[in-house]
Formats: structure tokens, sequence, C-alpha cells
């Protein structure tokens, strides 16, 4: 049957992930947490794997990319030398009477969007970094941040992870972990929130070859997203004009994906020159903290960054929402096998004996390898539309003839395609299955 896409809305694709326990809204019985989320069972495996992936295209694929894991709380003088204190701020004006709050540069009007009211007050900088206190005594000395992006874990460790691994520059550092920004106007799902995971990956070079490896690294990252199989037509580049440009970038570029609510960024790629390095040298004292020496010119030098910067939380939203379709007499999420929480659906076509023993066998094999969810509740076909809507890619059914000839049925979720296959078999079909995800 061919597929028809019909719009997709945020509102049938939240209700969805409510529905098959992807993502739940954080504290929800007290009434929710303004733009905090929970991810439930198939979320937590979606966004692992949306992890995985991009750990294994950066540090599996290729060889010249190390991986690190720092810690959110960082030496305060840190958020000094990265320019975050001073300038990691987004305008902010209050609305005198409805006491909504607003991003100066996101509204056109002087009137409150809300109220309608002349009611603004002027705009003022609004820090976007959450403060906390180290140890048990509350003064100005024990103020920490939690980080407002990995980067500057990545940044502090360059000569660690050089000298511990022998690296030569040119070579990455890659990462995946929590940042948090007090957003004045989170929204849109888990697209912009206060708390999320960023996957981000600084490459070192020697200064005078950054603007080669900034377009090759531009190429790497749009390949990678047409590898997580999303529509190639809903991906464009949007360049920094030098308005928007960050105060570390010499030159920037977005990857944008049309979401129901616009054209929005996916993932930045960076070009940040020699800021960061030279600002930690210069604020820790020690000058040649965080250089580099090449041995075979016998130069020493800082060595300048190409970032690539992706919101895993924004990643996978993007992934449910180019895999959403509405289909004649079912909903099926699209996602690409890889990425996939349930790789297999298995059932008894009916509660007989004979056809439930053989499906816990082949969902026993199946399950130490692959994600699989054995269901013998209501009808096959209501069976199979469930496991449509949660995104798994194949359903697999014993039934009679399983018992004669020890055969089973793969289905496969998109195309509907019946395979028959021998229950030793099972196995190595679904794991080339999904490894021929491409
Ligand atoms: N180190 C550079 C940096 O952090 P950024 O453009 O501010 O650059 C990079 O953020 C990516 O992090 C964004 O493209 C987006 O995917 C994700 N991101 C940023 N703020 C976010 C938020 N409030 N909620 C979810 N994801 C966010």
């Amino acid at each position: 049957m061919a597929a028809k896409k019909s719009e997709t809305t945020m509102d049938k694709l939240v209700s969805l992930c409510k529905r098959r326990g992807y993502i739940f809204q954080s504290s929800e019985i007290y009434g929710g947490l303004n733009s905090c989320y929970d991810y439930g069972p198939l979320g937590s495996e979606l966004k692992r794997n949306v992890k995985d992936f991009w750990w294994w295209w950066m540090t599996r694929r290729r060889d010249d990319v190390d991986g690190l894991d720092a810690s959110i709380l960082m030496h305060p003088r840190v958020w000094e030398a990265s320019g975050h204190v001073e300038g990691f701020t987004d305008p902010l004006v209050d609305c005198k009477n409805c006491k909504q709050r607003f991003r100066a540069d996101q509204i056109d009007t002087s009137a409150c969007p809300n109220c309608g009211k002349d009611t603004l007050t002027e705009a003022r900088k609004f820090n976007l970094m959450f403060k906390t206190q180290m140890g048990p005594v509350e003064d100005d000395g024990s103020e920490v941040f939690l980080r407002p992006e990995t980067a500057q874990g990545i940044f502090v460790n360059f000569t660690n992870v050089q000298t511990a691994m022998r690296r030569k520059v040119p070579f990455g550092i890659a990462q995946i972990g929590k940042a948090f920004r007090n957003e004045i106007t989170p929204g849109n799902f888990v697209f912009r929130t206060r708390e999320f995971e960023q996957m981000e990956m600084q490459f070192f070079v020697k200064p005078g070859t950054d603007e080669q490896w900034f377009e090759s690294w531009r190429e790497d990252r749009m390949a990678y997203y047409n590898a997580l199989g999303l529509s190639p037509d809903k991906l464009r580049w949007h360049e920094h004009g030098p308005d928007e440009l960050a105060h570390y970038a010499r030159a920037a570029y977005d990857i944008e994906y049309e979401f129901p609510f616009g054209w929005q960024e996916l993932e930045g790629v960076h070009n940040r020159t020699d800021f960061d390095l030279r600002r930690h040298n210069e604020y820790c004292g020690k000058k040649n903290a965080l250089t580099y020496f090449d041995e075979k010119n016998s130069e020493r030098y800082v060595p300048f960054v190409i970032e690539t910067s992706a919101g895993c939380d924004r990643t996978l939203l993007t992934c449910l929402v180019d895999a959403y379709r509405e289909e004649e007499d079912r909903v099926v999420l699209g996602l690409a096998p890889r990425l996939a929480p349930i790789k297999a659906g298995v059932f008894p076509l009916v509660k007989k004996e004979g056809m439930v023993a053989a499906a816990k066998d082949v969902y026993e094999r199946l399950k130490p390898v692959h994600k699989s969810f054995y269901d013998e509740g209501g009808s096959i076909g209501r069976r199979y539309r469930r496991q449509d809507e949660a995104g798994t890619p194949l359903g697999i059914t014993a039934d009679g003839q399983t018992v004669e000839d020890g055969t089973v049925t793969i289905r496969e979720r998109d195309s509907m395609a019946q395979h028959r296959v021998k229950v030793d078999e099972v196995v190595g079909w679904v794991t080339r299955f999904i490894e021929d995800d491409d």
C-alpha cells in the first residue's frame, strides 16, 4: 500500500510519544515542570541508539577522534575565560501588566504579544547559565555553574588527551553529555528545553588549514543526517551573517530541518579559531597549558578548532517528526531500523499451544541480541498496528505452518512484504536487515 504522508502536527506526535512510552512530561502528577521531559521505555532506547550512532560515526568509523566524558561542574574561571559570564546572554523584556517574559529579539511589536498592552520594560541582558553552590558554605567563592555547553570540558582537556593518546594535530575529541540553559522561551516539546544533551566534537587543526577542515566537516555532518535516514528535502544549510556569529566564531553554518513549526537549527558547525584555547591559557596563567608542539617543524602553536555541535534531544525529535506518517488504516513511525527502540515484535498468530511455544522460542533467541517484544494479546492485526506505531521495523509471527516445518513469517513494517524464514535463521536475518540499513 502506498504511504500517504499526511501532515505531521506536533500535537499528534506529542500524543503518540505519551501513548507509546517515548516521552512524558517531567513530574506530571504535580502538574509538570515547564520544558522538562522524561524519556520513557521506548524514548530512552531511541535516545541511546541516537547517541550510539553518533559515537560510532565520530569515534569508530574514523580514527582521528577520541572520546571524552567530562564533568558537568567545572572551575568557575572556565566560564570567565570562555566568555559565558560576560556574554552568554539573551535580551529579556518583562510585561509589567501580565508578568510574561519574552526575548526582545523574538518579538517585533512594542506591545506585549500576550496581553497586547504597551507595558513592556526596556530589554536587559539575562545570563542563561544556571548557578548553584558547591560545598556547605554559601558564599561568592562557592558559586559554580551548570555547564551551558559540553565544549569547554573538551578544550580544557586538550593537552591531557593529546599527550595520553600520543596524538598529532589534526585530531578531534568527541563528547556526549548534559548541558543546561535557563532559556527565556523554551518550547516546541523537546526542541528547546532548559536541560538537554549535546553531542559535540572539537577538531584541533593547524592554523591556516582551518578553512579546509571546516568544509570537510560540513560535508561529513550533512552525510551523517542522510545516514540517519532523514528526508533530504527537509535539510538545508544556513550561513550565519556577521550579526549572528557567536563571540568565538569566525564562520558558522547551521544544519536546519523543516519542523512542523518551521525551519530550525539542528546542529551548528563552527570555526572557533584559537579563541578558546588562547583564552584558557591566559586565564589559567600558564601560557603553554593548551598549546601543541609540532616536532617535525619544531614549532609550538595554539591549534584552531572546528566544532560540530548537535543536540541529542533535537536529533531525536527530528527523527520522530520525520518518521511519523498516517496511512489509511494505520499510523506508522518509520524510524530507521538502526534507531528503532524495538527491532522486532514476536507473535503467535493465535493463542494456541504450539504457536505460543514457537513464538516464545523465537523471542528467547532474539532477545539477547536485538531488543524485541513478545505479544500475544488481541488480534494479530492490532498487534501489528501497535508495533507499527511504536516504530518496530519487523513483525515475526509463528503460525500453523511453523508447527509443521519450523519456519516463521517476518513482515516488514514499511513495505509490509512478508518473508518465510527458518526459526534457526531468524537472528541472522534480523541482524542483516538492521545492518543493511543505509
Ligand atoms: N558549543 C557550541 C554550542 O553549544 P549552540 O548552537 O548554542 O552551540 C548547539 O548549540 C546545539 O545544541 C544546537 O544546534 C541544538 O541542537 C542544541 N541546543 C542548544 N540549545 C538547546 C536547548 N535549549 N534545548 C535543546 N537543544 C539545544
